[in-house]
């Protein structure tokens, strides 16, 4: 059985911060988290997170009823914290360590060192750099075998040419970790009680020591400043379009372009520049999304176009809609095929029939409207009251003239007509032309008032 241990006791210091490393964001998700997630997908059966600077904000934000999280209460070395887990630990388990500020560590690699973990072995991910400061070196000795690691500042000058560094994550079985970890020293240039010292304790008890690489460098880059955060956060973004684009996205430019969820299409999708989609978003076949568009959690259907600078939450719509540019669906809208929704139109918890169209700088709020309406130019639905809101409907064929005021609650029938300029307030009767506004009204000849001389 796998139990995982996620240490993020550090303070981060260099992220310059009040918030905890572990809880800054690569695509709008907290490190530690996709740490978590990829955890999860290799099914382990427990999940510790040890936790030291900031726990109280870190167990509040990542509160997952299938994690357990230790307290480090003083961070003396990445030892000392796996320590902290023992008293946890089932006595049968392979427990694979993780670090929370090493978020592009891929399942497979994992699942790869999992099952190094054995009576006579153990695995330890190392990976090869071209600048290897600052890293734990591997020792090998004549034949190949890894016999330890050097840290940086204990090694010596011939030790720190090995390019082979330490990633940190490793795979022992708790019945070895409770074994060694006891007889740690802190007796080195850190003064800590350093993890990979078991390494050495492996070899003297005559255990293979396993090493497996990372199928790509990037999985083990570690995040501690914000600098690496942003380099970081472009690779993956690099990762995520190049997998949109294998799937057959368009994207006019993979390094213009964001994804912190998730984002599914169909076939023959285009998406111009400079768009940032968030949460779940899934797009139907023939998809064509402008430049600047902000999208998150939507369902958009087939042959539908999203012109630019426009932002969509919450959204459902259907097929052949046009929506944009400049146009703003907030959570709870809902689009029937061939609507159309304009430019400065902001939509909110409404439904908008087939083939009805608000097409300029419209608000349409808590509305239900049915099929084949027309929403003039200007057309508010006054929805709130300043204490409750309320429903506007409109039935199917109604045409609304430009600059009008629906105060809800209120209700126009079928095929209504709304004369321009009009504040409704009351229902209106199908078939019906309303006009509520002041009569127009001339003065033939009229005089302007004239300033008087001073
Ligand atoms: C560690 C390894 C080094 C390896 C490198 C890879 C040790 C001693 N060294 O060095 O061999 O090459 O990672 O990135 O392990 N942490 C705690 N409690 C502590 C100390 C650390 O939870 O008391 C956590 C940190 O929050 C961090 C992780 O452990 O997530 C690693 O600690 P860090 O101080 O970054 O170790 P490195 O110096 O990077
Ligand atoms: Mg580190």
């Amino acid at each position: 059985m796998l139990d995982v241990v996620i240490l993020a006791a550090g303070k981060g210091t260099r992220m310059r911060s009040d918030k905890p490393k572990v809880l800054h964001t690569l695509a709008g998700k907290s490190f530690l988290q996709h740490v978590v997630d990829r955890a999860q997908e290799i099914h382990a059966r427990n999940i510790f997170v040890v936790v030291g600077h900031g726990a109280e904000e870190v167990k509040s934000e990542i509160a997952d009823p299938n994690i357990t999280f230790v307290d480090q209460h003083e961070q003396l070395g990445t030892g000392h914290a796996v320590q902290q887990v023992l008293p946890y630990l089932e006595d049968d388990a392979a427990v694979l360590i993780l670090y929370g500020d090493v978020p592009l560590i891929a399942r497979d690699t994992l699942a790869k060192l999992a099952a190094k973990a054995s009576l006579q072995s153990m695995g330890l991910l190392t990976v090869e750099l071209m600048a290897p400061h600052g890293y734990g070196r591997i020792l090998r000795d004549d034949i190949g075998r890894v016999i330890g690691v050097v840290e940086q500042k204990d090694a010596d000058e011939l030790q720190q040419k090995i390019r082979e560094v330490n990633t940190g994550v490793m795979a022992v079985r708790s019945a070895d970790l409770r074994r060694w970890l006891p007889q740690l020293s802190d007796d080195n240039a850190q003064g800590e009680f350093l993890l990979p010292d078991i390494i050495a304790m492996a070899h003297d008890e005559e255990m293979l020591i396993d090493s497996a690489q990372p199928s790509s460098p990037s999985e083990v880059l570690g995040v501690n400043n914000r600098l690496q955060q942003s380099q970081l956060e472009r690779l993956f973004q690099q990762q995520i379009a190049e997998k949109l684009l294998e799937e057959g996205i368009s994207l006019a430019d993979s390094q213009r372009f964001d994804c912190r969820g998730s984002l599914h299409a169909g076939r023959d999708c285009v998406i111009d520049i400079n768009c940032v989609f968030e949460g779940e978003v899934t797009l139907g076949n023939n998809v064509s999304i402008g430049p600047n568009c902000h999208i998150i959690d939507a369902h958009i259907g087939d042959n539908v176009e999203i012109k630019s600078h426009t932002v969509i939450e919450g959204a459902r719509i259907e097929d052949d809609v046009i929506v944009g540019p400049f146009a703003r669906l907030r959570p709870g809208t809902y689009l029937y095929s061939e609507a159309k929704v304009g430019n400065f139109v902001e939509i909110k918890k409404a439904v908008i029939g087939e083939g009805s169209k608000v097409n300029h700088l419209s608000y349409v709020g808590d509305a239900e409207v049915g099929a084949n309406v027309n929403i003039g130019a200007g057309t508010i639905t006054c929805n709130y009251d300043g204490a409750n809101k309320h429903i506007t409907k409109i039935e199917d064929g109604v045409f609304v003239g430009s600059n009008t005021a629906l105060v809800a609650p209120v209700t126009l029938g079928e095929n209504v007509t709304v004369a321009a300029g009009s504040i409704i307030t009351k229902d209106v009767e199908k078939d019906s032309l309303v006009v509520a506004r002041a009569r127009q009204r001339s003065v033939e000849d009229w005089q302007r008032p004239i300033k008087q001389p001073k």
